[in-house]
């Protein structure tokens, strides 16, 4: 193919629906990796009503053999494999004397586990093609901490603070590790966007209490718009970002509880 190849991670909803169109507008053809079937028909609808845009396979990016298939199928099929953005991540937020291992494991191995998983499938055929983009998708709370219970968040989010700063860190090592042969590895620590996962841990009014609180937060005084992010995932996507890795940007509108 001669269009340059993305795979999207969790590319069916939100923050990767929104730079898998970015990604699209760009030229580029999107793979979208994603577990929930109805989410990756739903996107391929609206991405290919014009044309052969992006593909979708329905995988659970925690599963190490499926990874490996699945990326060595892409580059089967494509010849190469340009951009991986590690996107799909999942929200428990459980009090810190509450959590066992049910609430810890299944984050940790999603939003920190799975980009290991994913950037070594991917990492092998960009080596070979002597190029490459990663851009890892954290969070502010891979750095910052945020108040619990008084601001729409059901209890505690330790297991995903660590996995968001083990993201963080991932990036900085494979930037080192990846940087000669021609890969560039970036991070992206977003702020809030309203999402489906806003909602997926709280009730409406968690919701709107947590819409407040992250507004207030920020000194722009406002949620984030997807294509804001988008915006500079693309950046980090592009030629114009050669010279660029390592890093991790906050796209958070400046989020004022970073410590
Ligand atoms: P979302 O819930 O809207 O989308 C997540 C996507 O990942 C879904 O399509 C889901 O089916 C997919 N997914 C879940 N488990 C998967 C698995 N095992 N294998 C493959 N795909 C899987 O979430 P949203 O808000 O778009 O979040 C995307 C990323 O951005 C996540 O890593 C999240 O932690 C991060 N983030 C989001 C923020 C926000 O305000 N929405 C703030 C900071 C970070």
């Amino acid at each position: 193919m001669d269009k340059k190849v993305a795979i999207v991670t969790g590319g069916g909803s939100g923050i990767g629906q929104a730079i898998s169109e970015r990604l699209i507008r760009n030229g580029m053809h999107v793979v979208i990796a994603d577990i929930n079937q109805a989410n990756i028909d739903a996107t391929l609808a609206k991405f290919n009503a014009d044309g052969e845009n992006a593909t979708g396979y329905r995988l659970d990016i925690t599963q190490r053999d499926a990874v490996l298939a699945f990326a060595a199928s892409v580059n089967e099929k494509f010849g190469h494999i340009d951009v991986l953005i590690n996107n799909a991540g999942i929200t428990r937020y459980t009090p810190f004397y509450e959590a066992d291992d049910s609430a810890w494991d299944p984050v940790v191995n999603l939003d920190l586990k799975a980009v290991f998983y994913c950037s070594q499938a991917v990492a092998r055929y960009m080596v070979a093609q002597k190029g490459g983009k990663i851009v890892n998708i954290s969070s502010s709370l891979g750095t910052g901490t945020s108040p619990h219970h008084t601001a729409g968040s059901p209890g505690g989010s330790a297991a995903y603070a660590s996995a968001k700063a083990g993201v963080i860190q991932l990036t900085k090592t494979l930037a080192r590790e990846l940087g000669p042969d021609n890969i560039n590895v970036n991070c992206i620590a977003p702020g809030f966007f309203l999402t489906p996962m806003t909602g997926a841990t709280r009730s409406p009014e968690q919701v709107a209490d947590h819409i407040r609180a992250r507004t207030e937060m920020a000194v722009l005084k406002r949620p984030g718009n997807l294509k804001e992010l988008a915006g500079v995932v693309s950046f980090l996507c592009s030629e114009d970002s050669d010279f660029v890795t390592g890093h991790t940007i906050h796209v958070d509108g400046g989020r004022s509880d970073r410590m």
